[in-house]
């Protein structure tokens, strides 16, 4: 696998999360995986083996000498390329200043670093490439390692994790990143002029998935396509939905290290505990514990959490009564609102900026409802954790959120706007002081299984049909 995010080494979002679970779940099935990412300044080496000294890439742009250092983690070979000068900064993607703006050149290395390994050091049957950062590999393997015998019977599998990030780049980029100019047409990578990483995957690679079955249908159309939905529509008969697993290892509230109590489906009343300490963890008052629903958040603030729709009927969530508490950052403008909502009501609403770990984990254990009123959403882990920690959520009907959150088990809008948003959560806050049948609801979610079992198999399976495709 060839990856930009994997846990818990680098980690912005749910890519990470199934980088680090899925392979895992992978070798449980007897599958032998290595995972290739880059060796960012904030991961923690020592105790890695250097498994290569001197992989040298060649870019127009110049030399990048790489070792590779492994560090074994439940059985997957997790390899990092090492290379301080492009990746050995404070960062993944960019830092306070914005986007580092060499990234169209560090994930060419990336790729061709992956190119390296699977002639030098582990030899793949399918390379599968995650989102546009690992997108190159499939576009170099059918371009300038045509003819190379060593990849003769490679498969590709490009795994689409959201369709809104596509590495796009203007034309002049491509000298320095050696994508050879056979590949810049309007069937190869080019789009409207600019070069697009995503793209080049997604015609390059042999077969595409995406991270649910109702995402892998939306992308094909132009509201949720991005401009790709055409090229999708093309290739439908290589792109499958396969939902993501999550790790109960590590998302479990009867285990989870992160909590200052222990439930279960059988026992909630951990549950009760864990809320009162993060309440006290904001500030909020714990006087009403029992009957005053506390709303929680963990997110990226982008565009597409749908946040603003939160931020637009915040006054009105207030009036219901309810407490919040928010975790996330991004948007500024979100951040400001956030902040001075808590500011004006230091009682009931509580918001943190950043990313912090452990507080993710409070926040899902601790809260009676979770929000996600995602605009898309390939598939959504939170809402995931929320099922498993008895924690009900509210969410847009789309992509993911769509697939995990059925029957009684949590609440749907359909809608677009605020209105619709502020009438489901005012609905959910209705059914609240009904104890028994929202335990009932608790329940249903708390019985669900997530757990990568099932849809490892999936990918065992498509591995074993692209292996056997000539
Ligand atoms: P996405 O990958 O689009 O951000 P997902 O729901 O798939 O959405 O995954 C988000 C992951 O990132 C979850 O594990 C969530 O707990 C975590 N996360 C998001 N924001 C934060 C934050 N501010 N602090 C800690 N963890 C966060
Ligand atoms: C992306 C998507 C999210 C998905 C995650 C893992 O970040 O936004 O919906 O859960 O990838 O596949």
């Amino acid at each position: 696998m060839v990856t930009s995010e994997a846990a818990p080494f680098a980690k912005t979002g749910g890519l990470a999360d199934v980088l680090g679970s899925l392979p895992p779940a992978l070798v449980e099935k007897g599958e032998q995986v290595a995972v290739v990412l880059p060796a960012y300044g904030t991961i923690d080496l020592r105790g890695a083996e250097r498994v290569y000294n001197e992989l040298t890439v060649w870019l127009d742009s110049g030399r990048y000498d790489c070792s590779i250092e492994r560090i074994i983690r439940h059985g997957v070979h997790y390899l990092f390329v090492n290379c301080p000068g492009i990746y050995g900064r404070q960062g993944i993607y960019g830092d306070r200043f914005g986007e580092f703006g060499d990234n169209a050149i560090r994930y060419a290395v990336l790729c061709r670093t992956a190119r390296g390994v699977a002639s030098r050091i582990f030899r793949p049957d399918v390379i599968h490439c995650h989102d546009w950062q690992a997108s190159l590999v499939p576009v170099f393997l059918k371009s300038t390692f045509r003819h190379d015998p060593v990849f003769y019977g490679i498969k590709t599998l490009l795994t689409i994790h959201n369709l809104g990030y596509q590495g796009r780049y203007g034309r002049e980029v491509l000298p320095y990143i050696a994508v050879p100019s056979e590949a810049m047409h309007p069937e190869g990578m080019e789009y409207y002029g600019d070069i697009n990483y995503l793209k080049g995957g997604i015609v390059y690679s042999d077969y595409i998935t995406t991270v649910s079955p109702r995402y892998a249908q939306e992308i094909q159309t132009p509201e949720f396509g991005f401009g790709l939905d055409p090229l999708l529509r093309a290739r439908r008969f290589f792109l499958a939905g396969i939902l993501n697993g999550v790790d109960y290892d590590e998302w479990d509230p009867a285990t989870d290290r992160y909590l200052p109590a222990h439930y279960d489906s059988e026992s909630l009343e951990g549950k009760l505990a864990c809320k009162k300490a993060l309440l006290e963890e904001f500030g909020l008052p714990v006087d009403e514990i029992e009957t005053r629903p506390l709303l929680g958040i963990v997110s990226r603030f982008a565009e597409q959490k749908g946040l603003d729709l939160v931020a637009d009927c915040i006054q009105g969530i207030a009036d219901l009564g309810a407490q919040m508490v928010v975790l996330g950052s991004g948007d500024p403008k979100l951040e400001r609102t956030f902040g001075s909502f808590a500011n004006a009501r230091p009682h009931q609403f509580g918001y943190r900026s950043g990313y912090n770990e452990g507080l993710a984990h409070r926040i899902e254990a601790g809260s009676d409802m979770f929000l996600m009123p995602s605009r898309y959403e390939p598939c959504g882990l939170n809402q995931i954790y929320s099922l498993k920690y008895g924690t009900v959520p509210i969410v847009r009907a789309t992509g993911g959120l769509d697939d995990t959150v059925t029957g009684d088990a949590g609440f749907k809008f359909f809608g677009s706007n605020a209105h619709d948003l502020y009438n489901c959560i005012r609905y959910a806050i209705e059914q609240f002081p009904d104890r028994e049948s929202w335990k009932r609801r608790m329940k249903l979610g708390m019985a669900e299984d997530f757990s990568w079992a099932v849809s490892a198999d999936r990918y065992v399976e498509l591995y074993r049909r692209l292996r056997e495709s000539r």
